[in-house]
């Protein structure tokens, strides 16, 4: 497959829109799933058109004019004082996984985040989402922290 990675653009809203469908994946019962994909799409929805104010970036895989891919990385500020870089979505469509893709789209992220002088890049992915584990583990991503919730009565 002839993939090219780029950033995002206008026409690609409706694509990444869909892919985002699937941060579903492995949420937590007492989450509401729609709320992910919802505050997923409100994210990504300022970065169609480039503006100044843009601190972050979202990248786009295509393969025969189709987008199949996309990755948005941003940074945020680590507790122990370091500017870091931060994956928000990452998604390859069904038909494309296990194609190299995802590690394409964060090798991408990667060279952004070299790009802007900083030293980590730091995601969260939901306890039950084995599958983005093991792919966070094999294009070495090594875990850092897990988080708890209590839910109360
Ligand atoms: C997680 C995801 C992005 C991986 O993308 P991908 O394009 O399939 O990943 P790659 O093809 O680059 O895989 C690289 C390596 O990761 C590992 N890997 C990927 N998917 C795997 C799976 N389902 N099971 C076990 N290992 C897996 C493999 O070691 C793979 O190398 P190999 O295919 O040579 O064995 C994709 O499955 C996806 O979009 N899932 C739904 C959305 C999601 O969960 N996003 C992450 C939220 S934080």
């Amino acid at each position: 497959m002839d993939v090219q990675i780029r950033p995002v653009r206008e026409e690609d809203r409706h694509a990444v829109m869909e892919l985002v469908s699937q941060l579903t994946e492995g949420v937590a019962e007492w989450r509401d799933p729609d709320a992910v994909v919802e505050a997923a799409r409100q994210w990504l929805a300022g970065y169609f058109t480039p503006a100044p104010e843009q601190s972050g970036a979202v990248f786009v895989a295509t393969a025969g004019g189709e987008v199949v891919g996309m990755v948005s990385v941003n940074t945020h500020r680590h507790f122990t004082g370091p500017e870091e870089a931060y994956i928000g979505e990452l998604a390859v469509a069904p038909h494309a996984v296990r194609m190299g893709l995802g590690r394409r789209l964060l090798g991408t992220a990667e060279d952004w985040a070299r790009r802007q002088g900083l030293r980590h890049l730091t995601l969260e992915t939901a306890a039950g989402n084995t599958t983005a584990q093991r792919f966070y583990a094999a294009v070495g991503y090594r875990e850092e922290a897990v988080r708890f919730t209590r839910v109360l009565e």
